[in-house]
This record gives C-alpha cells, sequence and structure tokens, in this order.
C-alpha cells in the first residue's frame, strides 16, 4: 500500500516493520475521526501481510500525538461524545489485541487520546523531549480512550490518578522512571533504537510471541486461577508448533533458531 492511500498518515514497510506515522503536524497529529480509522485501516493491512511481523506507531514532527482534535470533538452531544469515545475505545482495542507486536515510538508530546494511544501499544519507546500526559480534566472532561483503565494497569492507580486529577506533564525520564515507557533514547536515537528493537523482535517465533501477548493481556484480566490456567492451556499449544520444536532444537544443538511461523 503506497503512502499515498491515507490522508493523515503515512505508511511503510521498514525491514520487518509496517512503520505508521500519523501527519497531521498543523494539528500536532490530534486524532479526529478519520485518522483514527485510517490508523485502523494501516494496522489491518500490516497484520494481513505476511512480511510484516511487528507494527510501529508514531508521530511527523514534534508531537507523537496531542490528544483528540479538539475542534472536532467540542460540538460533539452527550449521545455522540459516548459514541466518539466507544469508537476510541474500540480501535485503540484493535491495536492492543494485535497478534502482532505494536511499538509506540513516541517522538513527542503524547498528550490525553496520544498517551491512551501509547498505552495500548505494546512497548514504548520514547524520545527524550517526549512529554505525557492526560490532561482532560484542563478541559472539563476525562480521558475517553481507555486512559482511565489501562493507565492504572500499567503504572497502579495511585500514579494514573496523580495524573488524570492534575493533568500534569510528565517528562520521559519520569514516564521511564513510573514504566510508562521501557526505554528513553536522544530524539535523533529513537529511529534507530526501534529498528533494533523490531529486529529482535522479528527473529522471534511469531507464534509464540502471539501466544504471550494473549497469555499476557487476555490472561492478565481473568482472577488469577482462571489466568493460569489460560496460560497452561497456550503453553500447551506451544508444543503443536513447529517453532517450538525447531527452538528447543536449536538450543541443545547450540546454534541460532530458524522459525518460519509454522
Ligand atoms: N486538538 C486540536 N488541535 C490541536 C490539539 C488538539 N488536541 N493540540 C494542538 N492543536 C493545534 C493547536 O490548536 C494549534 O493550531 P493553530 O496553529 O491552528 O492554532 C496547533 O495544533 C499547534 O499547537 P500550539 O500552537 O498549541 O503548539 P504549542 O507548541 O504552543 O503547544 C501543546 C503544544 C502543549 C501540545 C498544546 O497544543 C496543547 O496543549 N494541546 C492540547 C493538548 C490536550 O489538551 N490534549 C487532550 C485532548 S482531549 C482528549 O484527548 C480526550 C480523550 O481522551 C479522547
Amino acid at each position: 500500500m503506497s503512502s499515498g492511500t491515507f490522508d493523515n498518515l503515512r505508511y511503510e514497510r521498514r525491514g520487518a516493520g509496517a512503520w505508521i506515522t500519523i501527519d497531521r503536524p498543523a494539528k500536532l497529529n490530534a486524532l479526529d475521526r478519520a485518522t483514527v480509522a485510517e490508523i485502523v485501516a494501516a494496522a489491518a493491512h500490516a497484520l494481513a501481510d505476511p512480511a510484516v511481523a511487528v507494527l510501529v506507531l508514531t508521530g511527523a514532527g514534534k508531537a507523537f500525538v496531542a490528544g483528540a482534535d479538539i475542534g472536532a470533538m467540542s460540538a460533539l452531544t452527550p449521545r455522540e461524545a459516548q459514541e466518539f469515545s466507544r469508537f476510541l475505545q474500540a480501535s485503540l482495542d484493535t491495536l492492543e489485541r494485535s497478534p502482532k507486536p505494536v511499538v509506540a515510538a513516541v517522538n513527542g508530546f503524547a498528550l490525553g487520546g496520544g498517551c491512551e494511544l501509547a498505552l495500548a501499544c505494546h512497548l514504548r519507546l520514547a524520545a527524550d523531549r517526549a512529554s505525557f500526559a492526560q490532561p482532560e480534566v484542563n478541559l472539563g472532561l476525562i480521558p475517553g480512550a481507555g486512559g482511565t483503565q489501562r493507565l492504572q494497569r500499567l503504572v497502579g492507580r495511585g500514579r494514573a490518578l496523580g495524573l488524570i486529577l492534575t493533568g500534569a506533564a510528565i517528562d520521559a525520564a519520569e514516564a521511564c522512571r513510573i514504566g510508562l515507557v521501557h526505554a528513553v533514547h536522544p530524539a535523533d536515537a529513537l529511529v534507530p533504537a526501534t529498528l533494533e528493537l523490531v529486529e529482535t523482535l522479528a527473529a522471534k517465533s511469531p507464534i509464540a510471541l502471539a501466544r504471550a501477548l494473549e497469555a499476557t493481556l487476555a490472561g492478565g484480566e481473568l482472577p488469577l486461577d482462571q489466568g493460569l490456567r489460560f496460560e497452561a492451556g497456550l503453553f500447551g499449544l506451544c508444543f503443536a508448533t513447529e517453532d517450538m520444536r525447531e527452538g528447543t532444537r536449536a538450543f541443545l544443538e547450540k546454534r541460532t533458531p530458524r522459525f518460519t511461523g509454522r
């Protein structure tokens, strides 16, 4: 798919990664309905491409995403706003449920819906200039794209409330300290670091990655005893794959495994 297919983002293949670059710099990549629909369509395209092992989300210019598009949102009725929230949540759910790892390369502002978009990704790398906030209370709103739910699951309820109730922004170093991002890189090193992470993930068994995501994310929402059973079922399924045979055999033969995704 050429980048010309989308109005508000660029879609590019780089190695085993599909890079989705949100590109509305005049609005600091704010999310209106059309942009969110394009992210979902681009993700679906990447998921359907067997050559893509990892999805990368990033932003053009100085922002990752500065939130939902406040102008487009301001005229909504309560019923429309509820529906918009459900649309955002469902769209971000499709990223979180992706069987291929989704990496956020947070290049700048990740505010409101932008922070929530990063939260729906599986791994988050940040540029040192990036900042994170849930500033919705400053607009008389609350987070509506999953922020009240995913943030507390990631960093704990106390820290989540600290961010959600004050609307205060934190820098990338603080985001890393509280576990909101996995690593911070100088701005010009973010892309190389992301490319390296993509290649690291692409060298694994894609079946194992998909089952690890499912066990952790879906299983993590279950009571512990059910989550453990769920994990055991997926662990057992791995033993039906050629990748498991190859991975264990390669270890015993002291060589690098060659996974085929079967
Ligand atoms: N929606 C619409 N437009 C936005 C926007 C947003 N979320 N964020 C920035 N823009 C626009 C600005 O209006 C401005 O447009 P004009 O040039 O036409 O005036 C342009 O992007 C550049 O922004 P600034 O001039 O403000 O740039 P800055 O560098 O001075 O400030 C900023 C950057 C601190 C990110 C500031 O733009 C800002 O605070 N943005 C809003 C952040 C925010 O409140 N996000 C939460 C939105 S609500 C939400 O996301 C709800 C939800 O959970 C789903």
